[in-house]
């Protein structure tokens, strides 16, 4: 046992690992679960439930490669479907398993390996008390632009695939959820060829849009968005429009989440602060039971072995209205 333990203990110093009983953030390196596994979580977002920490994400197969005969740099794996990870502490990570399992036997499922599970992100619905699980659905070269939509009765799944639509007939690629404090939730998603961002009302159940979605960032190209509130303004965080490369970030703030929207500027501070880090948006997470302590999550692709993009956490500061986000090599969430 202790030969074991110092083993463990080695390993974590040589690579200088999230390793159990961690207490620190360490933005872009590499991050374990409890198996000792690289976190498999891309374009993720995080649900708090009855005291739990789920981070949901897109679970990348091994092997990258570039969609053959597509333009653009279309770096892609097989679809592993959606994982989930979860959390007491945000910390420390335990595997909960795929648990929106891709379809491997039907060569025409929006969810079977060959086509792309991106940016999944959950959602409780108190009425239905249903886990609701929205996804960008797309093909081998991204032409589908559509949003899935998965069911579970438990936090960690299995979740039922229902279906795929081009919500309010529109294109929809990068997308996130917002649930408001009212009980309304909003599918906010990169439509029209990704040069405007709609935020799209859903139903009661939030299994589809209601009709009521206002155009936003209109010809701005922005995706990649993360949403939070605080103090009654809502912020929206986007990434730029550069495939899987680096761009700058920019945050905007509105009295009401449909909008109108001011964008502000980037909020990102320090080295590499241009691009963001070498991040890209995918969530904010408000830390529960803590006043004004958010964090905003990038993903840091890897587009030549995807599997291995990293995650950049960083804690957001507010000064009155405005908002930084200051590079740490490492930090702690406040006591
Ligand atoms: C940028 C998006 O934000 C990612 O989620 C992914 O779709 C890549 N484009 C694909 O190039």
């Amino acid at each position: 046992m202790k030969r074991f333990l110092s083993f463990v203990t080695a390993l974590c110093v040589a690579h200088s690992i999230n390793c159990l009983g961690n207490n620190l953030i360490k933005p872009g390196e590499l991050w374990t679960d409890n198996t000792g596994v690289h976190i498999n979580a891309h374009g993720g977002g995080i649900l708090y439930h009855e005291g739990m920490y789920y981070w949901y994400g897109e679970y990348k197969g091994a092997y990258t490669y570039r969609a053959p005969g597509v333009g653009w740099e279309c770096y892609r794996t097989e679809t592993g479907g959606v994982s989930c990870y979860s959390s007491k502490d945000l910390y420390n990570w335990n595997f909960e398993g795929v648990v929106l399992q891709p379809d491997t036997l039907n060569p025409h499922s929006d969810i079977h390996p060959s086509m792309v599970i991106e940016r999944p992100k959950v959602i409780y619905n108190d009425k239905t008390r249903k886990f609701v699980m929205w996804m960008h659905i797309d093909n081998y070269n991204y032409s589908k632009a559509a949003s899935g939509v998965a069911v579970s009765d438990s936090p960690t799944g299995k979740f039922t695939y229902i279906g795929s639509m081009r919500p309010n007939g529109q294109e929809s690629r990068d997308m996130t959820l917002y649930k408001d404090d009212d009980g309304k939730a909003y599918h906010i998603y990169s439509s029209e060829g990704n040069s405007t961002l709609y935020i799209s009302l859903l139903n009661d159940d939030y299994l589809a849009p209601s009709g009521k979605y206002t155009r936003n960032f209109i010809g701005k190209s922005r995706e990649a968005p993360a949403i939070f509130k605080r103090n009654g303004k809502y912020y929206c965080v986007t990434s730029g429009c550069s495939g899987w490369s680096p761009n700058e970030a920019e945050y905007a703030i509105a009295d009401h989440i449909t909008g109108p929207w001011t964008a502000i500027e980037n909020p990102c501070r320090g080295k590499d602060a241009d691009k963001t880090f070498y991040g890209q948006s995918t969530f904010v997470l408000p830390v529960v039971g803590k006043s004004d302590c958010y964090i905003m999550m990038f993903d840091k692709w890897n587009k030549n072995h995807l599997i291995d993009s990293r995650y950049i956490w960083l804690p957001i500061q507010f000064s009155g209205d405005s908002i930084t986000i200051p590079w740490r090599e490492e930090w702690k969430i406040p006591e």
